[in-house]
């Protein structure tokens, strides 16, 4: 039994200290938003933020993640950056088939906190982890220009 901070949520939750986070999310806790895709780390379909910090949730043990603020795509539109981003991703209609879509919100999420008007170059460094078999990175781009204020 362990307990986590989960979009300001104390959950608790039955598994082996090594579980990946991500397993907890989707199968324990029903969370879907979290996406499955390469499980090591490879993909950043699993992106969620620990402490703020983009993280693959597909190798974060449990252990390591209890005690820290949790937060995934089904909270991050109460943020006012993921409101932003969220808006943008809408806007511009960035998804095709949607799959890795959440860890994309994330990590751009993350990377406007950390640079409120970023770069095409920081676009592409801070998010060059994020993997769209579709290649919607364009629209990537544009929606995180846009979500920045940037036209
Ligand atoms: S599923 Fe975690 S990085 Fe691919
Ligand atoms: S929208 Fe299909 S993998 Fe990115």
């Amino acid at each position: 039994m362990m307990n986590l901070n989960i979009n300001g949520k104390t959950v608790k939750v039955e598994a082996e200290a090594d579980t990946p986070l991500l397993w907890v999310l989707r199968d324990e806790l029903h969370m879907s938003g979290t996406k499955f895709g390469c499980g090591m780390a490879l993909c950043g379909a699993c992106t969620v933020h620990i402490d703020g910090q983009p993280t693959r949730a597909c190798v974060m043990p449990l252990s390591a993640a209890a005690g820290k603020k949790i937060t995934t795509i089904e909270a991050i539109g109460a943020t006012p950056v993921g409101q932003r981003v969220q808006a943008a991703w809408a806007e511009i209609d960035v998804p095709q088939c949607g799959y890795c879509q959440s860890g994309q919100i994330m990590a751009a999420t993350a990377l406007l906190r950390a640079i409120p008007k970023p770069t095409d170059k920081d676009i592409d460094e801070a998010m060059s982890g994020n993997i769209c078999r579709c290649g919607t990175y364009p629209r990537i781009r544009a929606a995180i220009h846009k979500a920045a204020g940037q036209a």
